[in-house]
């Protein structure tokens, strides 16, 4: 969602300000705007849409200094327009504000009945008003700032900059994360590590209640209760660097070739290769003392771990329930003190999970999270948590994040069957030798795969697809929806496939496409009688399955998907790779924004 991206330099910043939101603008975002310090006082430039419009201004009306701060702007409160980007200013004061002011009512309020005006919709436009009011009464700026954090609810993470301090930048917390980067111009400030790439070697992550003032060569952190505080600088990893397309078309197209690598890293990370056992160690402590466990995600992590869910209960047998996070955290079930609860999110900030993990605290049971962003607040806050491999995912649609999902959560299945003395030795060295041989299957099939866009043509025209899977395959079908709506704008309905006589059948007709996932296994044989079923009426089948499917099946379909035979184990990992392509080359064919798809943000910070 929203990024800030703000620095303190030597050298003028303009360049280094749309470079770091740049970075940032894999988030999503629909407008963006800057301000820079200059003797003259503040000065703004904002545009809606993409960044270009910004450069453009800038390039007709060019703002140069050494101080600055800048945001990408994803609209809550108020239209994507020029008036509600951000920063919001007064003369004295400007600022920059990820997450959301939940009392700006009665702050807004309070503030027009002083004679305090606003100009925007934005309830971020209260922070800048609050600290000037403040600023009026005689106090210092910094004073000014922390009177105004104080009066705040809800999240943020801002950014500010002061006319009559034209040299500092500050930066405060509370909900909504910033790192400080420290590099040789310089000190930068952004939402995200991944923005800092450019231009800084080190950085340090500030806590909630910190309050940050910056300046090119020093920097003083004050903690929630105003002392002085340090917070340690790490080296920046590899991990957090975007390294650009690499050649390939889109992100998107480059993540999904990289989901080999990513698994190979994942088993390196939790297997021996030596003697393909589980490294125990990589796993939490005392996992067998839990009798269930709460699985508990949004979007593409909440479908990892409706996978995972068959695998908890086969191999580990434990009972899992899986939730949505928005729902789960209102619903009030009662927690079993020996439930263990999972959150899984690529990227660590998701509202609702976090909030859901908050919730599940409080309530005193034992949290870990799988996350693929050390640096995040869900890793802060959980007992332990548990990494993906997946390195920075720049395209919103997530692909590899889900792959390397999947592989921790298969692998920490196994751990738990061990744990419980359900997989012997024996069994647990077959298991991990099998799965090492998935990185080069997945090659293979992503090689196969290269000639998808015919079928992805047959997609293009439609404005409504069904997908339909049992077992694992029914929230891969789910998954592979949601990539198709989210870059397509096709509308993609997922159901398990035994549903269908129960009311989605009503659907069915000649316009109505669907998409099969029907591996191999017990249910391929009722999966495939569905496809007859919908055939019979009329749909253009898609069949995504092995050989001997598509043979039991060729008379019912319009385009099939060969997979190669796999150990079950691997199907849902090797499964998810024609989905992503269809997805992926029906989006190329329509034209649409593949790596920013409209409306949607890769890290969703408000509920
Ligand atoms: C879809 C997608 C989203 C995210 C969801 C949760 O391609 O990426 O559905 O999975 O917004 O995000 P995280 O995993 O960061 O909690």
């Amino acid at each position: 969602m929203c990024g800030i991206f703000a620095a303190v330099s030597e050298t003028s910043v303009t360049s280094a300000l749309v470079g770091g939101l740049r970075a940032l603008s894999y988030r999503g975002y629909d407008s963006s705007g800057l301000v820079i310090a200059q003797h003259s006082g503040l000065q703004r430039r904002r545009a809606p849409g993409k960044l270009e419009a910004l450069s453009s201004l800038l390039k007709e009306q060019p703002l140069e200094g050494f101080v600055g701060i800048a945001h990408t702007r994803w609209a809550t409160h108020g239209a994507p327009s020029e008036t509600n980007a951000h920063p919001h200013m007064t003369p004295k004061v400007a600022v920059v504000h990820n997450g959301i002011i939940e009392n700006y009512s009665l702050l807004k309020a309070d503030l027009e009945s002083d004679g305090y005006r606003f100009n925007s919709e934005t309830d971020s436009e209260c922070i800048p008003l609050l600290i000037t009011r403040n600023l009026d009464k005689g106090m210092t700026p910094e004073v000014a700032l922390r009177e105004a954090m104080a009066m705040l609810e809800g999240s943020f993470g801002i950014a500010v900059i002061f006319a009559s301090e034209s040299d500092t930048v500050y930066a405060a917390r509370l909900g909504s994360p910033l790192v400080i980067g420290q590099g040789a111009t310089g000190h930068f400030i952004a939402s995200d590590a991944i923005a800092m790439a450019s231009v800084a070697r080190n950085l340090c992550m500030l806590e909630d209640g910190d309050v940050a003032k910056v300046r090119v060569n020093e920097m003083s952190i004050t903690n929630n209760a105003g002392e002085v505080t340090h917070r340690e600088m790490k080296a920046l990893q590899v991990s957090e660097h975007d390294q650009g397309k690499q050649g390939y078309r889109h992100y998107m197209l480059k993540e999904i070739h990289q989901q080999p690598e990513v698994v190979r890293n994942t088993l390196n990370h939790y297997c021996d290769n030596a003697s393909f056992t589980l490294k125990d160690e990589m796993f939490p402590a005392n996992l067998e003392r839990f009798d269930r466990l709460s699985i508990v995600a949004c979007g593409t992590s909440y479908y990892a771990g409706m996978v995972a869910r068959t695998w908890f209960e086969k191999y580990a047998a434990i009972p899992v329930e899986a939730d949505v996070a928005s729902e789960y955290r209102y619903r009030e079930s009662p927690l079993s003190p020996n439930t263990l609860s999972l959150f899984i999110s690529q990227s660590g900030e998701t509202a609702d999970t976090l909030a859901a993990l908050r919730y599940t605290k409080e309530q005193g049971l034992s949290c870990i999270s799988l996350l693929n962003v050390d640096t995040s607040t869900m890793a802060a806050e959980s007992d332990s948590f548990l990494r993906t491999l997946a390195g920075a995912e720049i395209g919103v649609a997530s692909t590899k994040a889900f792959t390397g999902q999947l592989m921790v959560l298969l692998l920490m299945a196994l751990r738990m069957a061990k744990a419980s003395g359900r997989l012997d030795i024996a069994a647990e060295k077959a298991a991990i030798k099998e799965l090492f041989t998935l990185p080069v299957g997945l090659s293979n099939v992503i090689d196969q795969l290269a000639s998808m866009k015919s079928i992805a043509s047959s997609l293009v025209q439609s404005e409504h697809t069904l997908f339909l899977g049992r077992g694992t395959g029914f929230p891969l079908a789910q998954e592979g929806a949601l990539k198709l709506k989210e870059i397509s704008y096709i509308h993609a309905e997922a159901y398990p496939a035994g549903e269908l006589k129960h009311g989605p059948i009503a659907l069915i007709d000649e316009a109505m496409p669907v998409v099969l996932v029907a591996p191999p296994g017990p249910m391929m044989s009722k999966t495939l009688s569905n496809l007859r079923e919908v055939a019979a009426r009329g749909a253009k089948v898609i069949l995504i399955s092995n050989h001997e499917g598509i043979e039991l099946a060729s008379e019912h379909i319009t385009h099939a998907i060969e997979m190669p035979d796999c150990d079950p184990v691997m199907m849902p990992v090797l499964y998810t790779l024609p989905l992503q392509l269809l997805a992926y080359h029906v989006a190329v064919l329509k034209g649409t924004d593949v790596d920013q798809p409209r409306n949607l943000a890769k890290s969703v910070t408000v509920e």
